[in-house]
């Protein structure tokens, strides 16, 4: 694992992100825990996430549901049989392993989505052992990740810990429909705790057994969103894409929408794919070189993919390009197979035809992204520097007296109050202010706000610009708004 893994995980667990669970008793594969700043921190990306996904359309709406689900269900999305990963056993010291990441460990390709018997078949030619004892390992079979859970005092009734939250939109889809204005296309948003029994869960939080993901699925008419939606005023616009062909290369080129489109890609998916480029360029600041979707092969996509393009972000803590979500056009896998299990009817009534509404989903790993935005905004070296975007910053705001002395650290302390109504605001008298500066920049604040004696005379204050250091002076009637226009403009004393 490269250097900066540990500076980041470093970071993380000093500062009171994101650690191990349980690591008084050695630990947890596979689970972790977010301290107060992390915690503040990923209900910030949250928020950036509905505000940018749910403000798509007025007919895009938050549901809740449940996490558990009954085997029932999860057959009829095919779950059960299909949600598969290739587990290979060691014959001497039985350590368990995922063959495709075994064969990736040493080919530097992608081999999901492998049968068995070509795994086989690879692992001998390339002389493959268990990396733990280098022992010979066994034939390599499907392991399926879910987690079941024996419902019921005597557990009679089977069910599973969800493994996507996708499925709580589309066993709701119907109720909703009617709630709603009864027109397509509706969107149903699930952020929330998903469970998979991963073979080897490794590079912390990149590969967890209980993670977060928040998930939209937009269901439509297949016969006319593609017709509906704006795509004339993005068709010029350049996508940032890696067919399967290249990705190997880790490269990436840049492609006209209106080119995706020729090469097949419904124009719906490729308007949504700008919309997902703006969101990690534009709104979480992810530079250009750094971002880009790459294609999925019939080989490698989910089983209920037709169309499957990661979105990925290149991150120097886990080696390069590294998934953190993904467009996928399901089609109406989902709601055909619980229409036929279910008995239920699931089609709708749109200008007096019967539809089964086809399902695009934009989902996204929320611990992948928090992870993403850490290690991208980590500056170390001589002053340690966090510079994520302002809306993600846990402490978006500090007060500090310039000393504890002459009334400055009162007049500080009432200024704090005041702005921690409106913000999750700091207040530190302790140390040089250049120490406490340091404090705040290693944690992201975006924005340091300063009394000393020249307050006590005219009633202005500094503020201090994380990314520049610059400072500047402005009254302390209008702070409030003052920070207000800064923290939403993203940085920039420009704005002033
Ligand atoms: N509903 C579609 C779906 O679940 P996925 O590609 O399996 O698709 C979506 O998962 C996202 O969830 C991934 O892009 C990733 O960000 C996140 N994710 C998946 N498995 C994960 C794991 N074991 N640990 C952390 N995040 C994970």
């Amino acid at each position: 694992m490269p250097s900066r893994y540990d500076d980041v995980w470093s970071l993380s667990v000093r500062r009171g992100f994101l650690w191990p669970a349980v690591d008084i008793y050695g630990g947890f594969a596979g689970f972790y825990d977010y301290g107060h700043l992390g915690a503040a921190m990923k209900r910030n990306w949250e928020s950036l996430w509905l505000d940018t996904f749910l403000g798509l359309d007025p007919n895009y709406q938050l549901i809740d549901t449940t996490i558990a689900l009954p085997e029932a269900a999860l057959k009829a999305s095919g779950h059960v049989d299909h949600f598969t990963d290739l587990l290979v056993r060691c014959t001497k010291c039985k350590e368990t392993w995922r063959a495709d990441h075994l064969l990736e460990d040493v080919t530097h390709e992608a081999h999901e989505g492998l049968p068995p018997a070509e795994a086989d078949a690879k692992i001998k030619e390339l002389n493959v052992r268990c990396p733990k004892c280098k022992g010979d390992l066994g034939p390599s079979q499907p392991f399926n990740m879910m987690f079941p859970v024996a419902v019921g005092p005597l557990g009679a009734d089977r069910a599973y810990l969800r493994p996507e939250t996708a499925q709580g939109a589309f066993l709701n889809f119907k109720r909703e429909f009617e709630a709603l204005r009864r027109r397509l296309p509706v969107g149903l948003a699930i952020l929330g705790r998903c469970f998979r029994n991963e073979i080897s869960p490794r590079q912390g939080t990149y590969r967890m057994r209980e993670f977060l993901q928040a998930e939209l699925q937009i269901f439509f008419d297949p016969a006319t969103w593609d017709a509906q939606v704006p795509f004339d005023a993005i068709a010029a616009k350049d996508l940032q894409v890696a067919f399967a062909d290249e990705k190997g290369k880790g490269a990436f080129a840049m492609n006209a929408a209106k080119d995706l489109v020729a090469r097949g890609l419904p124009k719906f998916y490729v308007v949504h794919m700008a919309v997902v480029q703006d969101y990690y360029l534009r709104t979480l600041a992810v530079p250009p070189e750094r971002f880009r979707f790459a294609e999925l092969d019939e080989k490698e996509r989910a089983f209920y993919n037709k169309v499957h393009f990661d979105i990925e972000v290149k991150q120097d803590s886990l080696g390069g390009f590294k998934e953190v979500g993904g467009v996928h056009y399901r089609t109406d896998h989902d709601l055909g197979g619980h229409q036929a299990a279910s008995k239920e009817r699931l089609e709708v009534s749109v200008d007096g035809r019967k539809v089964l509404p086809h399902v695009l989903e934009l989902s996204f790993g929320i611990d992948r992204n928090v992870w993403a935005v850490l290690d991208l905004a980590y500056a170390t070296g001589e002053k340690a520097v966090l510079r994520m975007p302002s809306r993600l910053a846990p402490i978006p705001v500090a007060v500090f007296p310039l000393m504890a002395k002459d009334g400055l650290d009162a007049r500080a302390a009432a200024l704090h109050e005041r702005l921690r109504r409106r913000w999750r605001a700091f207040y530190d008298e302790g140390g040089s202010i250049g120490k406490r500066y340091a404090r705040m920049d290693e944690v992201g604040t975006p924005f340091c706000v300063t009394v000393d004696h020249q307050t006590l005379a005219d009633g202005t204050v500094t503020i201090r610009e994380r990314d520049s250091t610059a400072q500047k002076r402005v009254a302390e009637a209008g702070l409030s708004e003052t920070l207000a226009a800064l923290l939403e403009g993203g940085t920039a004393f420009a704005s002033l």
